[in-house]
C-alpha cells in the first residue's frame, strides 16, 4: 500500500515537474516548427548555404516545420515590405497547413516553435531609414514579435523559443566601415547609422526581454526560452577563434561574398565581389554585408539544439 502511494506520488511528481518544471525535459522535444525571416528560411540559403534550422534538426533529431521567409518582418502592418511577413502570411500558412490536417503529428509537448525576427523590421527601408507606417516605433515591432508567443499559445502551442536581435550594428552594412553594397549605396553617414542600430537592437531585445518576462507567468503549462542570439553574435564578434574554424585569417569584419558597389549605383547590379571559396568560408562571421555564414549558421544550430535538449543552459534563458 505504502509502495502504491509512493509511486503515485512519485508520478505526480513527474507530472508535476513537466508541467511546471522551467524548460522542456531532456528529450521531449521530437518537432522544430522555425519562423522568421531570411536568417531562418531554409530555401533561400542567405548564408550561400544549409540554414541553421536544418544543421538543428540533424543535431538534435528533430522533425522540422519551415515556415520563416527571407524579407519577412513581424507585421505588414507596422513595417510593410513585399516579403511574406509572420503576421500576414507565415501564421496564416501555418494555421491553414494545421486546419487542412497536414500537421496533425505536432502534439504541443513534443513540439517546439521559434521565432527569429527583427532584423528587417529595425533594417533598411524600414526603422532605420524611417520606412515604417507613421508613428511606429521599435516598441510596436517588439510587442509584434513578443505577441507570436501568445497567439501560438492560443492555439495549442506550449514550447517556444524567442531569438533576439544580434547586434546588426557589427555586420558590414551596418558598421561604421560599410561600403555601397547591394543593400543600400545612397549616401549615408555610416557611423550614424551605427550608432542608431545599436541604440534599435539593444533596446529591442529589452523590450522583449521585459514583456517576455512579464507573458511568461501567464501562460500556464508554456515553456518560453528566450535565446539570446545577441550575446552569441557579440561572442563570436570579440572572440572568432572559439567558434571560427576555416583555413583563411579570421574575419568578422568582412565576408564571405563581399560586393562593393559605387555610391548611387543600382542595388540590382552585381558590384565587384570578392569570395572566399571551400574551407576559407568557414572563417568567416559574416556571408554578405547582413547575412550569417554557414558556419556562424552551425553554431546557431548546435546552440538552439543543445538547449532544446538540456544538453546546455548556455545562451538561453527558460522563463517558464
Ligand atoms: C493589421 O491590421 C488589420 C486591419 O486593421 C488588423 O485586423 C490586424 O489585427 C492587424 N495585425 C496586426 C498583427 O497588428
Ligand atoms: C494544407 O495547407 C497548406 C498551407 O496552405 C498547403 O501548403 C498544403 O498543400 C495543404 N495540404 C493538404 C493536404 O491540403
Ligand atoms: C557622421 O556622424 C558622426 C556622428 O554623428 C559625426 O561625428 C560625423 O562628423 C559625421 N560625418 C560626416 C561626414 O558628416
Ligand atoms: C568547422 O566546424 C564545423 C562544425 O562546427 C564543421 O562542420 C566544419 O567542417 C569545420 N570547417 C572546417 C573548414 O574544418
Ligand atoms: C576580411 O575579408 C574582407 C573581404 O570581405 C577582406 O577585404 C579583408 O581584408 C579581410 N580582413 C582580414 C583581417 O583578413
Ligand atoms: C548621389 O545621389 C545624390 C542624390 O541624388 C546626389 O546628391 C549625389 O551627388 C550623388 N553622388 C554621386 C557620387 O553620384
Amino acid at each position: 500500500m505504502l509502495r502504491q502511494v509512493l509511486a503515485a506520488a512519485v508520478l505526480a511528481g513527474y507530472a508535476l515537474l513537466s508541467t511546471f518544471a522551467v524548460g522542456p525535459a531532456p528529450g521531449q522535444i521530437k518537432n522544430l516548427v522555425t519562423f522568421g525571416d531570411s536568417y531562418t528560411d531554409i530555401d533561400a540559403h542567405a548564408d550561400g548555404g544549409i540554414m541553421w534550422p536544418v544543421f538543428a534538426a540533424q543535431d538534435g533529431n528533430f522533425d522540422l516545420f519551415p515556415f520563416a521567409k527571407s524579407g519577412a518582418t513581424c507585421s505588414n502592418n507596422l513595417t510593410s515590405r513585399s516579403a511574406p511577413s509572420v503576421f500576414e502570411s507565415q501564421l496564416p500558412s501555418y494555421f491553414a497547413a494545421k486546419a487542412n490536417g497536414s500537421l496533425a503529428q505536432l502534439k504541443p509537448e513534443d513540439t517546439i516553435y521559434t521565432l527569429w525576427i527583427g532584423t528587417n523590421d529595425v533594417g533598411v527601408g524600414e526603422l532605420l531609414t524611417g520606412g515604417q507606417t507613421p508613428g511606429v516605433t521599435v516598441v510596436d515591432t517588439v510587442t509584434c514579435a513578443v505577441n507570436w508567443v501568445k497567439t501560438m499559445y492560443d492555439s495549442g502551442a506550449r514550447n517556444f523559443i524567442f531569438q533576439n536581435m544580434i547586434p546588426l550594428e557589427t555586420t558590414p552594412l551596418y558598421s561604421a566601415n560599410s561600403w555601397p553594397s547591394r543593400y543600400w549605396t545612397t549616401q549615408r553617414n555610416t557611423t550614424e547609422w551605427s550608432i542608431f542600430m545599436k541604440e534599435l537592437t539593444t533596446s529591442g531585445n529589452t523590450i522583449a526581454k521585459l514583456q517576455l518576462q512579464a507573458l511568461a507567468p501567464t501562460l500556464h503549462g508554456a515553456h518560453i526560452g528566450l535565446f539570446d542570439s545577441h550575446s552569441l553574435f557579440a561572442d563570436m564578434f570579440a572572440r572568432p577563434q572559439l567558434y571560427l574554424n576555416g583555413t583563411a585569417p579570421l574575419n568578422v569584419t568582412g565576408a564571405v561574398h563581399a560586393c562593393v558597389f559605387q555610391l548611387n549605383e543600382s542595388t540590382s547590379d552585381p558590384g565587384v565581389c570578392t569570395d572566399a571559396t571551400g574551407t576559407d568560408q568557414d572563417s568567416f562571421l559574416w556571408f554578405d554585408e547582413l547575412h550569417p555564414s554557414v558556419q556562424a549558421e552551425r553554431v546557431v544550430a548546435k546552440a538552439i539544439s543543445d538547449v532544446t535538449h538540456r544538453r546546455s543552459e548556455n545562451w538561453i534563458t527558460w522563463l517558464s
